[in-house]
């Protein structure tokens, strides 16, 4: 008998009472459909066929994302909390950019089906768990609007972008670039090295001219940049230090009718912002599940449309290689599977609950976030909130760095000039020392160790910034506290509703 809660054990024979019946008349000597000898079917036919009837979920959690949908019917915010399993009794947690927060009914799917892989080992791996990935590809790409056969699960958005990365290998070589910008994620810039090393192409990164107040700008700033000799780029959905949204649609026109291909790092699409990437057309897409959209940790895809299809491989050659592109990358050795199964109740969650209420709440919680704090602060954002998803910059007040700096035990923090540049564009605020790595990092260690508030501080152009991530779970209350405790660690007062007034009148 299984334990309450516990997922259906998986049968002997399919179906027990026909077997009975019919003693073993429904085993037929087929030898192997696909790659390997696994005793499932060939991957390539049922996600290619629109007739293949995907298997039943047996570690489907109704319950749980019914109960989800319900709390979803009153504001979000608070009564959003229980479905998560982020630790809110103990932190303001405004940081979900980073690494996500897993859905409590995701996390227990992908628990149920780990606990249904050790009760059968073979009956899971060997066959019952390809049919279910594809089931959870097909799923997948109805969201993302694009073919199934066209998609990798992966088990990151850092797996993926070296996946299309390294394929450039033998493509590209002297005399080619590879183009990037800074404020493009870290890693994607290692890996960009690597292979212009590999290749003796040449990485160009172009810096990104501050103040930027529309999408069209920094389009402009691309067309300009962009070398000749230019054959690949990557841009991403929305940047991570910078948390701004990149014209997409713009970008991959632009580079593809200059011949360059383009790959984008949607990290943080999924669950912030409308995905359609056969509409959108990039030559190459890598995106997170376990960030906002909630999946369990581990859960990323890579779309790679047919075309490209033949010149990128994974990593990892298993035993799927040579048979075609969803069998190269739907095994890539005996591991753990669950995150990537578990995709599937994050998307029915967010089904259920709304994909467009969801990101409704979220721009909206964030507008309301950013007034507050600038208002708290009297200081600006990095960018216009048209150029935000779910995350914004918002500018410290000079007290931070000046604490920061009193920390260091250096002296007068104001003394050394402004920076050049620093958007910042609405905050009329007098010039401050440069800022630095290590003052973001000192502010970013007070709110966590000082007042329990998860949230980044970044330092852009010489200017610290808080990062804010506005999900399902947050409020505003949550920003309020970020805002006194700012206030509290930069010795600052928070402005008094008629210095708003009047600093709400200058601007103007
Ligand atoms: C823009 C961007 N790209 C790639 C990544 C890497 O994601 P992962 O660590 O899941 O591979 C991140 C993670 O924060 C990111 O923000």
């Amino acid at each position: 008998m299984a334990a309450a809660g516990s997922p259906p054990a998986i049968a002997a024979v399919p179906d027990e009472a026909a077997a009975a019946a019919t003693g073993l008349a429904h085993v037929q000597r087929t030898g192997y459909q696909g790659f390997g000898s696994f005793h499932s079917g060939n991957v390539e036919d049922m996600i290619a066929d629109p007739s293949w009837e995907p298997p039943a979920n047996p570690c489907e959690r109704v319950a749980d994302v019914a109960a989800l949908a319900a709390a979803a019917a009153a504001p979000f915010g608070a009564a959003m909390r229980p479905h998560f399993l982020i630790d809110f009794a103990a932190w303001t947690f405004l940081n979900h950019g980073a690494f996500g927060g897993v859905l409590a009914c995701a996390h227990r799917e992908a628990e149920a089906w780990r606990v249904r892989c050790e009760a059968q080992p073979l009956a899971f791996l060997d066959r019952e768990l390809f049919p279910q990935l594809v089931r959870v590809m097909r799923e997948l790409a109805g969201v993302l609007r694009c073919a199934p056969q066209d998609l990798a699960l992966l088990p990151n958005a850092t797996t993926g972008l070296n996946t299309v990365i390294q394929s450039l290998r033998g493509r590209v070589g002297p005399g080619d670039a590879l183009f990037s910008l800074d404020i493009g994620y870290g890693s994607v810039k290692k890996m960009l090295q690597v292979v212009a090393q590999q290749t003796g192409a040449q990485h160009v990164e172009m810096a990104v001219q501050w103040p930027v107040s529309s999408p069209a700008e920094l389009v402009s700033q691309v067309a300009a940049a962009l070398p000749p000799g230019a054959r690949f780029a990557v841009f991403d959905a929305v940047t991570s230090n910078t948390a701004v949204v990149l014209p997409l649609a713009e970008l991959v026109t632009l580079c593809q009718g200059r011949g360059v291909e383009v790959l984008i790092d949607g990290a943080h699409a999924l669950g912030q912002l409308p995905v359609g990437l056969e509409a959108l057309g990039a030559d190459y897409f890598v995106g997170n599940c376990h960030k906002w959209l909630c999946a369990p940790r581990g859960s990323a895809f890579l779309h790679v449309p047919r075309g490209h299809q033949a010149h990128v491989h994974p990593l990892i050659v298993s035993h799927g290689h040579g048979s075609g592109f969803v069998s190269e990358f739907i095994w890539d050795g005996c591991r753990d599977y669950a995150p990537l199964l578990g995709i599937s109740a994050a998307l029915r969650a967010w089904q259920a609950v709304g994909w467009a209420e969801v990101r409704r709440y979220q721009r909206a919680l964030l507008a309301d976030a950013r007034g507050a704090l600038c208002s708290a602060w009297g200081t600006g954002t990095l960018v216009p909130l048209s150029m935000c998803g779910a995350m914004a910059l918002v500018e410290l007040p000079a007290g931070c760095l000046a604490a920061a700096r009193a920390a260091a035990g250096s002296a007068d923090p104001c003394s050394a000039a402004g920076p050049a540049a620093g958007g910042a564009a609405a905050t009329g605020a007098a010039p401050v020392a440069t800022a630095t790595s290590a003052d973001a990092k000192y502010v970013q260690d007070c709110l966590h160790f000082g007042h329990a508030i998860e949230c980044p501080v970044k330092c852009v152009a010489g200017r610290l910034y808080v990062r804010i991530s506005a999900h399902v779970y947050n409020e505003l209350s949550d920003y309020r506290r970020l805002a006194a405790a700012v206030c509290a660690i930069g010795d600052v007062e928070q402005q008094s509703d008629q210095e708003k007034a009047q600093q709400q009148q200058q601007q103007e």
